[in-house]
């Protein structure tokens, strides 16, 4: 650190050249690699400045214009301002939606939505994480209950058909009917197909359950409405806003207002979620407010509503099917025979290489995804699948024929792959041994082919941190 008298006013690269030199390192590494990753994105300078602003210095418990600290003026104007525009993104009515954007991001959002509606240990169902569902969809193994949301609720998977790895409603709706949940959620981490929200309305009425769509990693493609909105049969709608939707690191929770239901009789019944979710967030879970995140949110949240984001999204999705086409053509096996969102799952168990060996020898050609279950995987700690998204590569400006090349990547490193096993046998360790010391040349011929790829395509935000 600098020996100048005070560090308050000075620039992270006057100050720390320790830290400094490691977040460009970092920047270096976004920009010569392929990042594919399904939940990651890069967000826009704009976003960034709102993230670097005096907001992060201000409490503001409470809500707008019910606060528990003074000088809150423009605080709540930021925060009114989110609330409005992301109800316009998703073309919600203010009267039959509210929104809560306080989250700090996707886990506490969906803890919040628990907290407020479903009473301690009461019953929720989610989809499997092995089957592409998210921790906090009630994750738990036979050993151990993984996910707080599995120790403090009660929950019961649903799955995919191991054979056409699509959601099975059928099982869905006959478990539902036994377990009586209070809450479905229809999310997915790894699933590339689009939900029937109509047949999970159809399965949480049957029993009596309020139904949460939990629409992280496809808000984007649902603000763009290239696929179907979650909110013309959901309850209540849960987003982080730093996947698909390409803004801040954070979470937003959608509850309906209104009318829940008329009885035979003619009664209604109110929906009572606005309160309970508020409460849950605040003072329920958390404390003050993240402004700088809340005024990201008020930004991407207009930048979502452009024409420049809507063609964007489409772009996400020509271009996931571009890399799903021409893995089949080289002879990949695709989860659920293709794709309609931003993510495929390769399926690499008729190859005979690992999610895991796949996923290490991607990492060191510069090309990150993760290794997955893939359905009927036996063993979620040696997964035979691995994951690929497109949003990230899309925003730096790749099109189809970018992506077909990536494909080509992606299949001249699995072969790199099997020639590496050929000679280290089936253990991980062996075979990360073998490649860094018997295949270092062959990994750095590739690694440079994709990294002078990669640097074809800008990445937004300041230029080198
Ligand atoms: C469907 C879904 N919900 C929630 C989350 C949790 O979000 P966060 O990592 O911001 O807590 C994720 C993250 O990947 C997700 O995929």
């Amino acid at each position: 650190m600098s020996g100048d008298k005070s560090y308050m006013n000075k620039h992270l690269w006057e100050l720390d050249q320790e830290l400094f030199k490691i977040i460009q390192d970092e920047k270096s590494r976004q920009k010569e690699g392929l990042e594919m990753i399904a939940s990651e994105n890069y967000t826009s300078l704009s976003v960034m400045e709102c993230l670097g602003s005096c907001l992060s210095n201000k409490y503001s418990e409470g809500l707008p214009n019910a606060r528990y600290y003074g000088g809150n003026e423009f605080i709540d104007k930021i925060e009114t301002l989110a609330q409005k525009r992301s109800l316009a993104t998703f073309s919600l009515d203010a009267t039959e939606w509210g929104v809560n954007v306080q989250p700090y991001s996707g886990s506490p959002a969906n803890f919040a939505v628990y907290t407020g509606i479903v009473e301690p240990h009461g019953r929720i169902m989610g989809l499997d994480l092995p089957d592409g569902g998210h921790l906090t969809h009630g994750f738990y193994t036979p050993q151990k209950k993984v996910s707080a949301t599995a120790m403090f609720f009660e929950p019961l998977p649903y799955k995919v058909d191991p054979q056409s790895g699509l959601i099975d409603y059928d099982q869905l709706a006959q478990s539902a009917r036994l377990f009586r949940p209070r809450l479905i959620i229809a999310g997915i981490s790894c699933y590339s197909r689009v939900l029937d929200y109509k047949r999970f309305k159809q399965i949480a009425d049957d029993c009596g359950a309020y139904l949460m769509a939990d629409m992280s990693h496809v808000s984007g493609l649902v603000a763009a409405k290239v696929i179907p909105s979650p909110f013309d049969y959901c309850d209540i709608v849960t987003t982080t806003t730093h996947k698909t939707l390409r803004g801040p690191r954070s979470g937003v929770i959608f509850f309906r207002k209104g009318v829940r239901l008329v009885k035979p009789t003619g009664e209604k019944v109110l929906y009572d979620l606005e309160n309970r979710i508020n409460a849950a967030v605040f003072p329920g879970l958390q404390g003050g407010p993240h402004n700088h995140q809340i005024a990201g949110i008020a930004l991407c949240m207009a930048q979502a509503q452009t024409e420049e984001f809507k063609n964007y999204q489409q772009q996400v999705v020509k271009n996931a099917q571009a890399l799903c086409k021409k893995l089949q053509e080289h002879g990949y096996n695709i989860s659920a025979g293709g794709t309609d969102v931003h993510l495929i799952l390769v399926n690499l168990k008729s190859v005979g290489l690992s999610g895991g060996k796949a996923e290490f020898i991607l990492d060191e050609v510069n090309i990150a995804c993760n290794k997955n279950t893939v359905p009927g995987d036996a063993s979620a700690l040696n997964p035979s699948g691995i994951r690929l998204g497109t949003p990230a590569l899309t925003t730096r400006g790749m099109k189809e024929q970018d992506l077909y090349k990536v494909a080509d990547f992606i299949d001249s490193t699995v072969k790199l792959g099997l020639e590496i096993q050929k000679k280290s046998g089936p253990k991980l360790v062996d075979f990360k041994k073998v490649a860094l010391e018997d295949f270092k040349d062959k990994i750095e011929k590739l690694k440079n082919e994709v990294k002078e790829f990669a640097l074809r395509f800008p990445l937004p935000g300041h230029d080198n941190y």
